[in-house]
């Protein structure tokens, strides 16, 4: 059984270029393929990444804003340092993480916020889409709390029941909200990439 997956893990094109390439995880190839078709994050740019373990959407978001930009990763294990990304170990439902959060950033905005978040998966569709709905929430209160006016939110979610009502209140913040499923998604997953572009300010 072990080895039947290690197998196809072999065989998995985005597992051995990821390897070449030296990132973390294949997974830096949906950011790529989100990145090349939407724009979403720009040189300079300060980018928050929700869920970063083991940290490979951190390596491709810090090899787009470069040396002069800022990439800060959350998730609830620790993380390898990776060179101009700074880090925080923290649970993103929890008060206590975002007040790190905000003083850490003092009066600055975010020009991006990503969640690649994911709940543990218990094999039960509904649940898990209810579990990741909940963290993309709270992402989306990242965004809300941290974003600067024409910022831009990725987020993924597990399709269901309650994803057009969360995409409708997108809507009222950002000028496009589009979902796009990158290539290198696996075929039985039902994750989903919910790309909102423009946020236009917090209404409240
Ligand atoms: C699919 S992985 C992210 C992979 C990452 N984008 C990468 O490319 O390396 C999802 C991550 O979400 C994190 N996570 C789940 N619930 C969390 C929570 N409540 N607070 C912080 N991180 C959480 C998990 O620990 C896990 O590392």
């Amino acid at each position: 059984m072990v080895r039947s997956w290690k197998k196809e893990r072999k065989r998995d094109i985005f597992y051995r270029e990821a390897k070449k390439r030296g990132y973390r995880a294949r997974s830096a190839f949906k950011l790529i393929d989100i990145q090349k078709r939407f724009k979403v994050i720009r040189k300079g740019d300060i980018v928050l990444d929700l869920g970063a373990a083991p940290g490979s959407w951190c390596q491709v978001t810090s090899e787009i804003v470069g040396s002069q930009g800022r990439v800060i990763g959350i998730d609830l294990v620790s993380i390898k340092p990776i060179d101009g990304v700074t880090f925080i170990i923290g649970d993103v439902t929890e008060e206590a993480t975002k007040d790190r959060l905000r003083k850490m950033l003092g009066e600055k905005k975010i020009d991006v916020v990503l969640s690649d978040l994911s709940p543990k998966l218990s094999g039960v569709k509904t649940l898990d889409h209810a579990r990741s709905i909940w963290l993309a929430e709270c992402a989306f209160g990242y965004a809300k709390d941290f974003l600067k006016k024409g910022g831009n939110f990725v987020c993924k979610v597990f399709e269901g029941e309650d994803l057009d009502k969360f995409k409708r209140n997108l809507r009222s913040f950002f000028s496009t909200v589009k979902c796009y499923n990158p290539k290198a998604s696996r075929k039985y997953s039902s994750e989903i990439y919910i790309i909102a572009k423009t946020f236009k300010q917090k209404n409240i």
